[in-house]
C-alpha cells in the first residue's frame, strides 16, 4: 500500500511486471518510487512504469500495460482494509454499521504500546473461532474469567461482515490486567466497565478495553500454521507520562494469548484424528457458527454475510 504526494492511498499486488520478482519488503518506508530490485523497473505510486535501464525494457507501445495490479484499499475507523480479490463492495456495505459502532471510541489517535508476533501450529479459523466465544475461559483462562466473566458476556445483532460482543468487569476490578487495576493508566473515553470485542471478516479481531485497545490479525501461513499479529495500543497521554505502566496489561495479555495458541494447537491435533466426527456447535456457539457459514459462502465466491 503507498501514500502518493496526492494523499491517496493506493494499494497494489506486490509483483514487478517484469520477471515477477517481489517489489516491496514488508514494512514501513518512505520512497518516492517503488523499484524493482530484480532488473531495476521502477514505478511511480499510482502504479505506472516510469523507468527502465535500456536492456530490460518492455515491448513498445503499450504504455499502461505494464502497470502494477492494482488491489482494493479503503480506510475505516484509522484501519486500512485490502482486497486482493473482487471486493464484497464498499467497505461501509461490507461493515455496515461498525464504522459507527468504532466511532465511539478514540481510535485514531492511540499510541501503539507494543507489537509482538507469534506462530500457532494451527488453522487461522480456529484462532478466529476461539476469540468469538467466552465459554472456554472457566477452564482455560480462570484468570480472564475472575474478571471478565462469561455468564455476563454479550452479543451485539448481526449486521455485515463482522462480530460484536461485550464482556463485563467484575467488581472491584477497573480493568483487564495482572492487578485488575488501572494503576494510574489514562482512559481511552469515557469510564466504563464493558469490554467491546469485534472481529472484522475474516481475520481482523478488535478488543476495546477501559484503558487500551488489542488489535490481533491473523495471517495463514499454511493450512496448520497461522502467523499471528498482537498489537496494544494506549491513550494518547501516556506516552508523555513517564510513570506509565503498562507492564501489568502486557504480562496479562502474554499468558491469555498463550493459553489462546495452546488450545487452539490441541484442537488443531484432535482435528486430524479418523476418530473426530464432524462436531456440532452449542447454542452459546452461534458466532462461531455464522463464522463457519461466512467462511463456507466465501469459498464458494459467494458475499460472506
Ligand atoms: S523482475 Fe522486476 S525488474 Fe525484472
Ligand atoms: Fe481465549
Amino acid at each position: 500500500m503507498v501514500r502518493g504526494v496526492d494523499l491517496q492511498l493506493r494499494g497494489f499486488h506486490n509483483v514487478c511486471q517484469h520477471r515477477g520478482a517481489c517489489l516491496a519488503e514488508p514494512g514501513l518506508t518512505r520512497s518516492p518510487r517503488l523499484v524493482c530490485p530484480y532488473h531495476g523497473w521502477t514505478y511511480d505510486l499510482t502504479g505506472r512504469l516510469c523507468s527502465t535501464p535500456i536492456a530490460s525494457g518492455p515491448p513498445a507501445g503499450h504504455p499502461g500495460v505494464w502497470s502494477l495490479e492494482p488491489a482494493a484499499v479503503a480506510e475505516m475507523a484509522g484501519f486500512v482494509f485490502v482486497c486482493s480479490g473482487e471486493p464484497w463492495g464498499t467497505v461501509e456495505e461490507a461493515f455496515e454499521g461498525l464504522a459507527e459502532e468504532l466511532a465511539r471510541f478514540p481510535l485514531r489517535r492511540l499510541r501503539l504500546g507494543r507489537r509482538v508476533e507469534h506462530q500457532a501450529r494451527a488453522n487461522w479459523k480456529l484462532l478466529a473461532e476461539n476469540f468469538l466465544e467466552s465459554h472456554h475461559f472457566p477452564p482455560v483462562h480462570p484468570e480472564l474469567e475472575r474478571i471478565t466473566p462469561t455468564d455476563r458476556a454479550g452479543t451485539l445483532p448481526p449486521r455485515g461482515a463482522w462480530f460484536g460482543g461485550t464482556m463485563e468487569i467484575r467488581q472491584p476490578f477497573e480493568t483487564v490486567a495482572v492487578d485488575g487495576s488501572l494503576g494510574g493508566r489514562p482512559l481511552l473515553g469515557f469510564p466504563t466497565r464493558i469490554v467491546h470485542d469485534y472481529l472484522i471478516f475474516p481475520s481482523c479481531m478488535l478488543s476495546v478495553q477501559p484503558d487500551y485497545l488489542l488489535v490481533y490479525r491473523l495471517w495463514p501461513e499454511a493450512a496448520n500454521l497461522t502467523r499471528i499479529t498482537s498489537e496494544i495500543w494506549f491513550a494518547p497521554s501516556s506516552s508523555a507520562d513517564p510513570s506509565f505502566d503498562p507492564t501489568p496489561v502486557f504480562a496479562f495479555w502474554d499468558r491469555v494469548n498463550a493459553q489462546d495458541r495452546a488450545i487452539c494447537e490441541r484442537q488443531q491435533q484432535g482435528l486430524a484424528s479418523p476418530g473426530f466426527r464432524g462436531g456440532c456447535y452449542a447454542t452459546v456457539e452461534e458466532s462461531s457458527h455464522r463464522f463457519a457459514a461466512m467462511v463456507a459462502r466465501s469459498y464458494l465466491g459467494q458475499r460472506p454475510w
